[in-house]
């Protein structure tokens, strides 16, 4: 065989199993056979030395030559491989941006909406979960020491008797649970249950026997609770106000703390938010809409709930969160809540695609 030819030759068979090469890795397979370590065209370079130095030259040239084909070969082989395996994901992911979207609710059902108290509930999570507040939750049925010892509201204090209690029949410890009556005893469950720093917020159902246009037996509160270190009255001003701001969206909303009293905070303030008591418009005019209870906790709170007060201290708040829901919404009577009655559920509800995000500006 001449030497042109044994090159010619393994020039055509490269080429054909290039070609054959249906995918990365046999392609691979080829290079390394050909131009690898032991390839065929590296064992004919190095044969080389073996040839009588005057025909050296013009083989080794010869050699180069091809090398430099078969090179550009494997190089033209790959691309085409890579752009076909592009083209068969683009083809694979390919996504229709013309199709309409699929129906909401599928044909023939109605859609379900959010009940504007679980909204509520949503739109609170939302703006505290952006300033790092966790959710926290107890159970309805409490003992009474989380609902009222814990939280400094001893036996006969006259604190209880505002709260309008549900006991339920005495447990093995002859003490009567109670449907909590606010969620403050999370407060107490969540100091029990993890060491400081604390950032939480309890969405739930409450319970008073109480009942009329502005009072359900059932009706549901929001807490919060932060314990750190150096924890300041100004913590919980900047707190509050931020929350109620975002909350009824108005950025210059009037708001004012008044001194108050709880047995679980010292000092305590109830929080005013400003409105027109002639139009109900919140924001304008010049009267006082008391909107939530606040304070500093209790150091006998927190020595109750197994944190030092020296070197921790914290604010709490509580909230009814029909009456911001109302107020918010201009509802006049919270009894329809929860009434079941379609007409207003399907007017108050909102849509369950569109959970409240800050970038709505909730
Ligand atoms: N638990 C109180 C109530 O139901 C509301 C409240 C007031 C909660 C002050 C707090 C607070 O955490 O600091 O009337």
């Amino acid at each position: 065989m001449s030497d042109t030819n044994d090159l010619a030759a393994l020039r055509d068979s490269t080429a054909q199993q290039l070609a054959a090469a249906a995918d990365l890795r046999a392609w691979d397979a080829v290079r390394v056979a050909v131009l690898g370590k032991s390839g065929s065209l590296t064992g004919l370079l190095k044969g080389l030395g073996a040839i009588a130095p005057e025909a050296r030259k013009e083989r080794g040239a010869s050699l180069n030559r091809l090398k430099g084909e078969l090179e550009g070969l494997v190089e033209a082989r790959r691309t085409a491989l890579e752009e076909a395996a592009l083209d068969a994901r683009l083809a694979a992911e390919r996504l229709d941006v013309t199709l309409s979207p699929r129906p909401f609710p599928p044909s023939g059902a109605e859609a379900g909406g959010i009940h504007p108290i679980s909204r509520t509930m949503e739109e609170i999570t939302a703006i505290f979960g952006a300033m790092g507040f966790a959710v926290a939750e107890g159970p309805d049925i409490e003992s009474d020491w989380l609902n009222f010892g814990a939280l400094n509201i001893p036996e006969h204090h006259p604190a209880r008797q505002d709260h309008d209690t549900f006991y339920l029949p005495a447990g093995a410890d002859g003490r009567r649970p109670v449907l909590r009556t606010h969620t403050s005893p999370v407060q107490a469950r969540t100091m029990l249950g993890q060491e400081p720093p604390i950032r939480i917020i309890a969405p739930g159902r409450t319970w008073r026997a109480d009942h009329d246009a502005t009072h359900s037996p059932m009706f549901h509160q929001v807490e919060g609770l932060v314990i750190d270190r150096g924890i300041t009255l100004g913590h919980l001003k900047g707190c509050l106000i931020d929350f109620l701001r975002a909350f009824f969206d108005i950025r210059d909303l009037p708001v004012r703390f008044r001194a108050s009293y709880f047995p679980f905070t010292e000092p305590s303030m109830e929080v005013d938010i400003g409105w027109s008591r002639k139009t109900g418009e919140l924001g304008k005019g010049s009267d006082w809409l008391e909107i939530l209870g606040s304070g500093m906790v209790h150091p006998k709170v927190l020595a109750n709930c197994g944190i030092d007060p020296r070197e921790w201290q914290g604010f709490a708040f509580g909230m009814g969160i029909e009456r911001i829901t109302m107020l918010k919404h201009g509802m006049p009577d919270l009894r329809p809540f929860y009434e079941s009655d379609l007409r207003w559920l399907r007017h108050w509800a909102s849509d369950p695609l569109s959970p409240p995000s800050l970038a709505e500006g909730v």
